[in-house]
């Protein structure tokens, strides 16, 4: 019982040794495969202690709902409102969350000025418009879902017909070119529903990223929302889907997860899911969509792990038992990102000053620090000696790594900020710590090395191994550094 408090008051998540007990939480089970357990938040609950306490505890991922989709984030043409949003970016960067953010562009809850744009001025205000907020967000955002639900259901792989469409079939890969060039350091995902299981709208987006990839047009990741009931069921080929699609070189994330129902049949159908996501190793996290049944979309469907009070469910049971018992004991390795660099000119905004969460992953390993933008780095070991919400790192090693002119960015390959003890890093001086905060990335406009491959922006799990990468934009000699942080 001590030292099960003093774990707790760490706030880390030790390797499991045979026989010892399981994770009891599901941010920390996930963490052990290396993945996050996230859910939807919404600011106007975030006043809720039952709904808090929940969420403190329980995950590693928050998705905002509402918070940073179009009509929410520039109510106005060229005017942007962040404060719910922040509220939400805040709150997990607070409590050693990480972010999705949801959504740059979709044809659904845009403000009404630009429900009555079309052509060229609605492209470049959605350009204008994924540019700001992915700006404006630099650095804090996990992976951002780029595009939302562009693809028309039923059988003709079609396109949805939309405004945005009828911009330009170009326009899904004109907002990852702009969402990539505002945040190099995010993931960008493209986000579906009805795409779960092998169909024609699946078959379409799987063609379209496989079409991004030979083209070099930025894509990291693929959503799968993810909402079940009776009439849309877990898909018998659900884990084949999204092994498919990580085939083609990107990430996997189920999103939005949702079943409705009650009892055993409905925690079996939770557990199937995790079950999936575990056996596919480039699934990075599962995210629900709310926390208890009344935070809900589909409220009277129940659908989701806690009940109105906050009780944790049967379904909760399964995700957990699953999370504990499934998938491989290796993390979910990806490798470096091929596409492309954005040749776009940066936004001239400056991103907001952000602070480092209080988490962070302890790593060993190394980088290997390239010159000249865009050249891959060789993928180097990282062992993660501990995981979850660990105190911000205090320790890197060595003191002096050779890195000229930049810094590594490891968040995206441990999962979390890892700080050195010694601000210089950050700030990209050459010779000095390795630098690893994302988030105080070059706001000077200091070179700097963008986080990418091995396990990007997955967790690692406490023991677990992967390699990483990343892309230079620096200049200096060539330069193998390696650290270590505890
Ligand atoms: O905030 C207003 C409130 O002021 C007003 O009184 C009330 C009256 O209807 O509406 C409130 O806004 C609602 C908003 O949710 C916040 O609760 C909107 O009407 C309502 O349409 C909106 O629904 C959201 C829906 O997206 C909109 O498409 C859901 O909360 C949200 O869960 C849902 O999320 C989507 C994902 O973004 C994409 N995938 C599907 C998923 C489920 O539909």
């Amino acid at each position: 019982m001590a030292a099960a408090a003093g774990v707790a008051a760490l706030g880390t998540t030790l390797a499991l040794a045979p026989g010892a007990s399981a994770a009891t939480t599901l941010g920390a089970s996930a963490a052990q495969t290396g993945r996050y357990f996230g859910a939807a938040v919404a600011a106007n609950k975030l006043s809720d202690a039952t709904y808090v306490g929940i969420l403190n505890r329980e995950f590693t991922m928050v998705t905002p709902e509402n918070e940073m989709k179009w009509d929410a984030t520039e109510p106005t043409q060229g005017q942007f409102t962040y404060a719910n949003a922040d509220r939400i970016v805040n709150h997990a960067r607070a409590n050693g969350m990480r972010v999705r953010g949801h959504a740059l562009a979709w044809h659904s809850q845009q403000p009404g000025w630009a429900q009555n744009l079309s052509g060229t001025g609605l492209r470049s205000a959605m350009v204008n418009h994924v540019t700001q907020v992915a700006t404006y967000y630099r650095g804090k955002i996990y992976a951002w879902d780029v595009v939302n639900e562009a693809f028309a259901d039923g059988g003709t792989g079609a396109r949805r017909d939309s405004n945005l469409q009828r911009t330009g079939n170009d326009w899904i890969e004109a907002a990852f070119r702009a969402a990539r060039a505002a945040d190099p350091t995010a993931k960008l995902c493209y986000n579906d529903y009805n795409t779960d299981g092998q169909n024609a709208k699946s078959n379409a987006v799987y063609a379209m990223v496989q079409d991004f990839k030979a083209r070099g047009v930025p894509i990291d990741c693929v959503g799968f929302q993810s909402h079940f009931n009776s009439a849309s069921p877990v898909p018998a080929d659900y884990q084949a889907n999204l092994q498919r699609f990580a085939n083609l070189g990107v990430d996997v994330q189920i999103t939005e997860l949702d079943i409705e129902g009650s009892g055993s049949a409905q925690a079996d159908n939770y557990g199937r899911v995790v079950r999936a996501c575990l056996a596919v190793s480039r699934c990075t996290g599962i995210t629900v969509w709310g926390i208890r049944d009344t935070d809900s979309w589909r409220a009277s469907g129940n659908p989701l792990l806690f009940d109105g009070s906050g009780n944790k469910k049967p379904a909760y049971t399964a995700t957990l038992d699953a999370l504990n018992s499934g998938g491989p004991t290796t993390p979910p390795t990806t490798t470096p990102p091929t596409t492309t660099p954005p040749t776009a000119t940066p936004p001239t905004t400056t991103p907001p000053p952000s602070t480092p969460p209080p988490g962070g992953s302890a790593l060993e390993g190394g980088g290997e620090g390239p010159q000249g933008r865009g050249r891959q780095a060789p993928s180097v070991p990282l062992t993660v000696v501990k995981s979850g919400r660990a105190p911000a790192i205090t320790k890197l090693e060595p003191a002096a790594p050779d890195v000229a002119a930049g810094h590594a960015e490891t968040e995206n390959a441990c999962g979390a900020d890892v700080r050195p003890e010694h601000a210089p890093a950050d700030r990209g001086e050459a010779g000095t710590h390795l630098g690893v905060a994302r988030s105080a990335r070059s706001a000077e406009g200091i070179p700097a090395i963008h986080g990418g491959g091995g396990s990007q922006n997955g967790q690692l799990g406490a023991g677990a191994s992967t390699t990483f990468g990343f892309q230079g934009t620096g200049v200096g000699p060539s330069a193998t550094p390696t650290c270590s942080a505890s």
